[in-house]
């Protein structure tokens, strides 16, 4: 893996016409560190990513890796040191999942295409998909062409990665093996900013948890301090009646101690595989 480098997204506002969706939003990810954001929906926890990769230009603030400012970068440089895995997969249909993978090496780091199948195998057998190479995604379950798409990300060796709900499409019994290879990437020393619903795996697996709400970044923190919504006045997502499965689910979780936040004793993945049995 590349080097890891730290992240900071410095109030960030971003408008679409009339409609504000980020309003002054910061993070900071500690360099190797693994930030979950959470929040209700249309808080702008997508956006927010988008601009971390600029496939959104922020109207003001700043993005730095490492202290250094990302946004007269070239954004396509950008994309490869930035890694994003979306909710849906997108994956080329009609390429094997090797091609899916040697694409980009190929296009954008310019690699042989013996290099770049060198590349793309390593990747795949990291996500313990090394027999689907020759398969077509639609041959694949949701959870196998979501660790193709990890791989396929991890194959230009980012700096960062971002996860956009990366198991919200997916069939219950197929999380586990997505959320396993995401904690091993973040056990990797990986620097992640992963947006879920899924609490167990920020107890389990995130440095600090962001809960995101009408545009900001209303509290970030150590797992413990953030294991329940802040209750703000007027914010949806403090009332009882919120619906939003992250809210709720992050509600539920609220009265542990910070005992229970603790990653398990030795958790430490073995290298390679997905994490059996995860969460
Ligand atoms: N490309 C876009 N054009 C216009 N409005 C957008 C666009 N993307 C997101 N929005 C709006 O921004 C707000 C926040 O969206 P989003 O970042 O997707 O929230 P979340 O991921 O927290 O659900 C929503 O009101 C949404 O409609
Ligand atoms: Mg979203």
């Amino acid at each position: 893996m590349t080097e890891s480098v730290s992240l900071t997204v410095r109030d960030v506002h971003l408008s679409f016409g009339a409609n504000t969706v980020l309003r002054g939003a910061d993070l900071d990810v500690a360099r190797g560190g693994t930030a979950c954001v959470i929040g209700p929906s249309g808080s702008g926890k997508s956006t927010l990513l988008r601009t971390i990769n600029r496939l959104i230009e922020p109207d003001s603030g700043d993005v730095l890796l490492d202290g250094r400012s990302v946004l007269r970068d070239d954004p396509d440089a950008l994309r490869q040191r930035v890694g994003m895995v979306f909710q849906q997969f997108n994956l080329f249909p009609h390429m094997t999942v090797l091609r899916n993978i040697t694409l980009a090496l190929r296009k954008l780091k310019k690699l042989s295409e013996e290099e770049a199948v060198q590349v793309a195998r390593t990747q795949l057998d990291l996500v313990g998909l090394a027999a689907k190479a020759d398969s077509r995604p639609a041959h694949l379950s949701g959870g196998q062409q979501q660790r193709v798409a990890i791989a396929r990300a991890l194959a230009l060796q980012p700096q960062v990665m971002l996860f956009d709900e990366a198991t919200s499409a997916l069939d219950p019994e197929l999380v586990k093996g997505v959320l396993g290879v995401m904690a091993d990437l973040s056990a990797g020393g990986m620097t992640m900013v992963v947006v879920t619903h899924e609490m167990g795996f920020a107890r389990s697996v995130a440095d600090t948890v962001a809960f995101m709400d009408q545009g900001m970044v209303l509290e970030a923190g150590e797992r413990p301090r953030s294991s329940r919504p802040p209750n703000i006045p007027g914010c949806a997502a403090s009332s009882p009646r919120c619906s939003d499965p992250a809210v709720r689910s992050c509600r539920r979780s609220g009265g542990r101690s910070a005992r229970a936040w603790r990653p398990a004793p030795g958790r430490t993945p073995a290298p390679g595989s997905p994490t059996p049995g995860w969460p």
